[in-house]
Protein backbone atom coordinates (compact mmCIF):
# COMPACT_ATOMS: atom_id res chain seq x y z
CA UNK A 1 0.00 0.00 0.00
CA UNK A 2 2.62 2.40 0.76
CA UNK A 3 4.50 1.16 -2.15
CA UNK A 4 1.30 2.04 -4.41
CA UNK A 5 1.23 5.69 -3.11
CA UNK A 6 4.76 6.52 -2.88
CA UNK A 7 5.51 9.77 -4.80
CA UNK A 8 6.45 9.77 -8.37
CA UNK A 9 7.61 12.63 -10.26
CA UNK A 10 4.27 11.85 -12.70
CA UNK A 11 1.98 12.62 -9.90
CA UNK A 12 4.35 15.31 -8.65
CA UNK A 13 3.77 17.16 -11.72
CA UNK A 14 -0.24 16.46 -12.03
CA UNK A 15 -0.21 17.56 -8.82
CA UNK A 16 1.63 20.59 -9.73
CA UNK A 17 -0.43 21.60 -12.80
CA UNK A 18 -3.82 21.58 -11.02
CA UNK A 19 -2.22 23.99 -8.43
CA UNK A 20 -1.01 26.07 -10.86
CA UNK A 21 -4.39 26.32 -12.04
CA UNK A 22 -6.09 27.35 -9.06
CA UNK A 23 -3.40 29.58 -7.94
CA UNK A 24 -4.69 32.92 -5.64
CA UNK A 25 -4.60 36.17 -6.63
CA UNK A 26 -4.99 39.66 -5.02
CA UNK A 27 -7.95 40.84 -6.12
CA UNK A 28 -8.16 44.36 -7.48
CA UNK A 29 -9.87 47.53 -5.02
CA UNK A 30 -13.47 48.34 -6.55
CA UNK A 31 -11.78 52.10 -5.67
CA UNK A 32 -8.70 53.88 -5.14
CA UNK A 33 -6.78 53.88 -2.58
CA UNK A 34 -7.63 57.46 -1.20
CA UNK A 35 -11.21 56.89 -1.94
CA UNK A 36 -11.83 56.22 1.73
CA UNK A 37 -10.13 59.29 3.35
CA UNK A 38 -10.75 60.81 5.86
CA UNK A 39 -11.68 57.65 7.67
CA UNK A 40 -8.69 55.46 6.27
CA UNK A 41 -5.70 56.97 4.76
CA UNK A 42 -4.47 55.88 1.48
CA UNK A 43 -0.98 54.94 3.10
CA UNK A 44 -2.62 52.02 4.72
CA UNK A 45 -4.74 51.33 2.17
CA UNK A 46 -2.02 50.74 -0.57
CA UNK A 47 -0.02 48.83 2.12
CA UNK A 48 -3.06 46.97 3.51
CA UNK A 49 -3.74 45.75 0.34
CA UNK A 50 -0.99 45.63 -2.14
CA UNK A 51 1.62 44.36 0.99
CA UNK A 52 -0.58 42.44 3.38
CA UNK A 53 -2.89 40.94 1.30
CA UNK A 54 -1.07 39.90 -1.12
CA UNK A 55 1.50 38.09 1.65
CA UNK A 56 -1.54 35.90 2.67
CA UNK A 57 -1.93 35.48 -1.04
CA UNK A 58 1.45 34.49 -1.43
CA UNK A 59 1.63 32.52 1.46
CA UNK A 60 -1.80 30.47 0.75
CA UNK A 61 -0.49 29.28 -2.45
CA UNK A 62 2.79 28.06 -1.13
CA UNK A 63 0.94 26.35 1.24
CA UNK A 64 -1.15 24.81 -1.34
CA UNK A 65 1.47 23.80 -3.37
CA UNK A 66 2.77 21.96 -0.64
CA UNK A 67 -0.46 20.44 0.21
CA UNK A 68 -0.63 18.90 -3.17
CA UNK A 69 2.25 17.62 -3.27
CA UNK A 70 2.39 15.98 -0.29
CA UNK A 71 -1.15 14.49 -1.11
CA UNK A 72 0.58 13.13 -4.51
CA UNK A 73 3.33 11.08 -2.54
CA UNK A 74 0.22 10.30 0.42
CA UNK A 75 2.64 12.21 2.97
CA UNK A 76 -0.05 12.40 5.44
CA UNK A 77 2.06 14.29 8.05
CA UNK A 78 3.16 16.73 5.93
CA UNK A 79 -0.56 17.21 5.20
CA UNK A 80 -1.86 17.65 9.18
CA UNK A 81 1.41 19.77 9.77
CA UNK A 82 0.15 22.31 6.80
CA UNK A 83 -3.48 22.98 8.21
CA UNK A 84 -2.67 25.86 10.47
CA UNK A 85 -0.61 27.50 7.35
CA UNK A 86 -3.82 26.87 5.05
CA UNK A 87 -6.18 28.13 7.91
CA UNK A 88 -4.15 31.93 8.67
CA UNK A 89 -3.16 32.32 5.02
CA UNK A 90 -6.44 31.05 3.48
CA UNK A 91 -8.43 32.84 6.59
CA UNK A 92 -6.35 36.11 5.63
CA UNK A 93 -7.23 35.76 2.27
CA UNK A 94 -11.19 35.42 2.40
CA UNK A 95 -11.28 37.69 5.05
CA UNK A 96 -9.69 40.60 3.17
CA UNK A 97 -11.68 40.15 -0.19
CA UNK A 98 -14.53 40.53 2.00
CA UNK A 99 -13.16 43.68 3.65
CA UNK A 100 -12.21 45.74 0.61
CA UNK A 101 -16.08 45.08 -0.67
CA UNK A 102 -17.80 45.94 2.78
CA UNK A 103 -15.98 49.21 2.03
CA UNK A 104 -17.06 52.02 0.27
CA UNK A 105 -16.42 55.66 -0.46
CA UNK A 106 -20.11 56.20 -0.81
CA UNK A 107 -21.24 55.15 2.20
CA UNK A 108 -25.31 55.10 2.71
CA UNK A 109 -27.39 53.38 5.31
CA UNK A 110 -29.02 49.76 5.99
CA UNK A 111 -32.85 49.91 4.69
CA UNK A 112 -35.70 47.03 4.08
CA UNK A 113 -35.04 43.64 4.99
CA UNK A 114 -31.58 44.22 6.54
CA UNK A 115 -32.97 47.62 8.81
CA UNK A 116 -36.08 45.37 9.96
CA UNK A 117 -33.64 42.43 10.53
CA UNK A 118 -31.00 44.67 12.47
CA UNK A 119 -33.89 46.37 14.65
CA UNK A 120 -35.73 42.94 15.76
CA UNK A 121 -32.19 41.74 16.80
CA UNK A 122 -29.91 43.96 18.54
CA UNK A 123 -32.89 46.94 19.29
CA UNK A 124 -32.15 49.53 16.48
CA UNK A 125 -28.84 50.15 14.49
CA UNK A 126 -27.11 52.12 16.84
CA UNK A 127 -27.16 49.70 19.29
CA UNK A 128 -25.97 46.78 16.99
CA UNK A 129 -22.98 49.60 15.67
CA UNK A 130 -22.30 49.91 19.68
CA UNK A 131 -22.24 45.82 20.31
CA UNK A 132 -20.50 45.41 17.37
CA UNK A 133 -17.55 48.36 18.71
CA UNK A 134 -17.96 47.21 21.96
CA UNK A 135 -16.43 43.73 21.18
CA UNK A 136 -14.26 44.43 18.53
CA UNK A 137 -12.31 47.02 20.66
CA UNK A 138 -12.07 44.38 23.01
CA UNK A 139 -10.24 41.84 20.77
CA UNK A 140 -7.02 41.06 22.27
CA UNK A 141 -4.00 41.06 20.00
CA UNK A 142 -5.25 41.07 16.05
CA UNK A 143 -8.51 39.49 14.94
CA UNK A 144 -11.65 40.53 13.74
CA UNK A 145 -15.27 41.36 14.67
CA UNK A 146 -17.96 40.59 12.63
CA UNK A 147 -21.59 40.91 11.77
CA UNK A 148 -23.20 37.64 10.93
CA UNK A 149 -25.85 35.78 9.64
CA UNK A 150 -27.01 32.57 11.74
CA UNK A 151 -28.58 30.70 9.12
CA UNK A 152 -30.46 27.73 11.43
CA UNK A 153 -31.58 30.25 13.53
CA UNK A 154 -32.70 32.94 11.18
CA UNK A 155 -31.17 35.87 12.83
CA UNK A 156 -27.91 38.29 12.98
CA UNK A 157 -25.12 38.05 15.01
CA UNK A 158 -22.03 39.59 16.31
CA UNK A 159 -18.81 37.74 16.79
CA UNK A 160 -15.22 38.02 16.65
CA UNK A 161 -12.45 35.62 15.51
CA UNK A 162 -9.01 36.08 16.90
CA UNK A 163 -6.11 35.97 13.73
CA UNK A 164 -7.15 35.25 10.47
CA UNK A 165 -9.64 33.12 11.86
CA UNK A 166 -12.42 33.18 8.87
CA UNK A 167 -15.84 33.58 10.17
CA UNK A 168 -17.57 30.88 8.60
CA UNK A 169 -15.07 28.18 8.63
CA UNK A 170 -15.23 28.72 12.65
CA UNK A 171 -18.75 29.99 14.00
CA UNK A 172 -21.05 28.65 11.04
CA UNK A 173 -21.87 32.52 10.75
CA UNK A 174 -21.97 34.02 7.48
CA UNK A 175 -20.04 37.06 7.18
CA UNK A 176 -21.24 40.19 6.45
CA UNK A 177 -19.47 43.26 7.56
CA UNK A 178 -16.08 43.36 9.11
CA UNK A 179 -13.58 45.02 10.79
CA UNK A 180 -10.41 44.32 10.53
CA UNK A 181 -8.83 44.98 13.74
CA UNK A 182 -4.77 44.24 13.36
CA UNK A 183 -3.12 47.25 13.99
CA UNK A 184 -1.99 47.45 10.16
CA UNK A 185 -5.42 48.51 9.36
CA UNK A 186 -5.31 51.78 11.41
CA UNK A 187 -2.40 52.13 13.31
CA UNK A 188 -0.69 54.94 10.79
CA UNK A 189 -3.33 57.12 11.20
CA UNK A 190 -5.62 56.26 14.35
CA UNK A 191 -2.17 54.56 16.73
CA UNK A 192 -3.45 53.12 20.10
CA UNK A 193 -7.05 54.70 19.63
CA UNK A 194 -8.32 51.16 18.24
CA UNK A 195 -12.09 52.27 19.22
CA UNK A 196 -12.27 55.74 16.99
CA UNK A 197 -10.91 53.65 14.21
CA UNK A 198 -13.79 50.97 15.11
CA UNK A 199 -16.47 53.80 15.56
CA UNK A 200 -15.45 55.61 12.42
CA UNK A 201 -15.10 52.53 10.00
CA UNK A 202 -18.86 53.08 9.60
CA UNK A 203 -18.92 56.10 7.83
CA UNK A 204 -17.46 54.09 4.51
CA UNK A 205 -19.55 51.07 5.56
CA UNK A 206 -20.99 49.55 1.61
CA UNK A 207 -24.22 49.00 2.73
CA UNK A 208 -25.45 48.15 -0.80
CA UNK A 209 -22.79 45.20 -0.25
CA UNK A 210 -23.72 44.17 3.28
CA UNK A 211 -27.10 43.97 2.42
CA UNK A 212 -26.35 41.58 -0.73
CA UNK A 213 -24.80 39.36 1.71
CA UNK A 214 -27.42 39.35 3.81
CA UNK A 215 -30.05 38.46 0.85
CA UNK A 216 -27.69 36.09 -0.51
CA UNK A 217 -27.34 34.54 2.88
CA UNK A 218 -31.08 34.54 3.77
FE1 LIG B 1 -5.74 43.28 7.51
Amino acid sequence: MLLARAFSPARGLVAARLWWRQKHTLPDLPYDYGALEPTIGAEIMQLHHSKHHQTYVNNLNVAEEKLAEAKARGDISTVIALAPALKFNGGGHINHSIFWQNLSPSGGEPEGDLLAAISRDFGSLENMKSQLATQTVAIQGSGWGWLGYNKQKGVLQIATCPNQDPLEATTGLVPLFGIDVWEHAYYLQYKNVRPDYVNAIWKVANWKDITARFNAAK
